[in-house]
């Protein structure tokens, strides 16, 4: 299926007319880096992004339309920038129906979110973890044990991260049906994910009824950082429907760039281009490849066929020596590493080439006869709440080593690492338990008040 590109055609046909660009930006459409004429501002025709009528409006209802969204709005700032928004309508939506200004969310949330809460002064209240639950991944526990979370609390909107850092997926099966009874919004930062959707059968959260979600278009779309995407459920209040843009333009910058604008329409064509079908074929032939690795005895996590995390100390190598054993050898650069895990990001339009190249390469530094490292990362553990976050983001705070910390109140937005699932997030308490964990991932001071 061929669509339109009204944002790229746009511009393209402004650069070829050669005007005398009397207007932002200062490069005038020359200079540095050879991208400079497709750089524009929103000049005559070029369309608002926060209201939009023109080649934005129908770029953005393509991609509703490729997504199975009831709207979908583009940002150039991120998902970090839809998430922002999200929690703000979930404000609005909690005023409205007389909720508690709460949000109910698993661990393993990105800064981001406890930043928006923050300042957005909503509460949070952390899903307890099942026992599979670590510093990996947050499972929800069971489909029962929301029900009573969510009896409990009362939240506006429950929140989950899913996939993951590691590539962990949320089971979201049965969560919107409670979720819906309970009259509380669904939301799904969904920022590793954008390309779920074009799986058969799609794993994207919209499928699961989610409500609002964040999806980084550039983490797995050949979309340029950052541009990203914020869907609207089908169920979405018409009120929050129509406050979408409000919410986006609170956030975000007043000059969007029309370069991640103008990806984010040719990703429309490439999706519509039978993105579906080769994405299939390619994870088929992903799922080959993680089988082989397998079988030669390497350990791998995850349920996204695109991200590929290794678990190397089985094979006696950490996370970061095999990470940085690829770059040095193999000139192979992995997304990211820990101790424990070395993450690979792979999209549909790299070549296979590629894929052989990694796998021979992990399985020749793999398996070179080291010895097994045994240990394993900690278990989840949240440490109580001292102080609410809306308080502690106004407070200078102090640096101490880790080993003084103890008893005194976290004054950072949170301590992420590993990424996935932060160990404390700002105003809670830092116990013993918790000074063993920084320990572990090498965390020796911290903000504190
Ligand atoms: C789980 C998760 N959510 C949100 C974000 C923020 O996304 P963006 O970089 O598009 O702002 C990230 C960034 O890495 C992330 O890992």
């Amino acid at each position: 299926m061929k669509v339109r590109t009204p944002i790229i055609d746009f511009v393209r046909a402004y650069s070829d007319s050669n005007a005398l660009r009397m207007h932002m930006p200062g490069h005038k459409g020359g200079c540095f880096l050879g991208i400079e004429n497709m750089d524009i501002t929103e000049i005559s025709g070029a369309d608002n992004l926060y209201s939009p009528s023109g080649i934005i409006a129908e770029s953005e209802e393509i991609a509703a339309s490729l997504f199975g969204s009831a709207k979908t709005a583009y940002s150039t700032e991120g998902s970090s920038h839809v998430i922002r928004a999200m929690l703000y309508l979930t404000k609005v939506y909690a005023e409205r129906e007389g909720k508690n200004k709460l949000i109910l969310a698993a661990r393993n949330a990105h800064k981001t979110f406890i930043t928006a809460a923050a300042i957005l002064d909503i509460d949070v209240a952390w899903l307890t973890p099942g026992d599979t639950a670590s510093y990996l991944s947050c499972p929800i526990k069971s489909v029962e044990s929301l029900r009573d979370e969510i009896a409990k609390y009362k939240p506006a909107a429950l929140y989950l991260t899913t996939p993951d850092y590691l590539g962990g997926i949320q089971n979201l099966s049965g969560i919107k049906e409670i979720c819906k009874q309970e009259g509380v919004l669904l939301l799904c930062d969904n920022a590793h994910g954008a390309y779920l959707r074009f799986l058969s059968p799609s794993m994207h959260p919209l499928d699961f009824g989610c409500d609002m979600c964040a999806d980084s278009g550039h983490k797995t779309l050949p979309v340029l950082t950052p541009g990203a995407y914020f869907h609207m459920g089908k169920d979405i209040k018409p009120y929050l429907l129509d406050m979408q843009k409000t919410a986006l333009s609170l956030f975000g910058t007043t000059s969007p760039s029309y370069l991640i604008l103008e990806s984010l329409d040719m990703a429309n064509a490439y999706i519509a281009d039978g993105y579906s079908e080769r994405l299939g074929q390619f994870a088929l032939f992903l799922d080959e490849e993680k089988e082989k690795l397998r079988e030669s005895g390497i350990s791998l996590i995850g349920d996204e066929p695109l991200k590929w995390t290794v678990k190397p100390k089985p094979c006696g190598f950490t996370g970061f020596e095999l990470a940085e054993k690829l770059k040095d050898e193999y000139n192979i650069v992995a997304e990211f590493c820990d101790s424990d895990f070395t993450v690979f990001m792979l999209s549909e339009c790299m070549q296979r080439d590629w894929i052989l190249k990694l796998s021979s390469a992990l399985i020749t530094v793999l398996k070179s006869g080291r010895e097994p490292i045994i240990d394993s990362p900690p278990k989840l553990h949240i440490p109580k709440a001292g102080m609410k976050p809306s308080s502690v983001i106004y407070s200078a705070g102090e640096y101490l080593p880790v080993s003084m910390a103890q008893g005194r109140v976290l004054c950072e937005i949170n301590v992420s690492c590993p990424p996935a699932v932060p160990i404390a997030v700002c105003g809670e308490i830092i116990d013993r338990e918790t000074i063993e964990i920084f320990r572990y991932y090498g965390i020796d001071r911290v903000k504190v008040i």
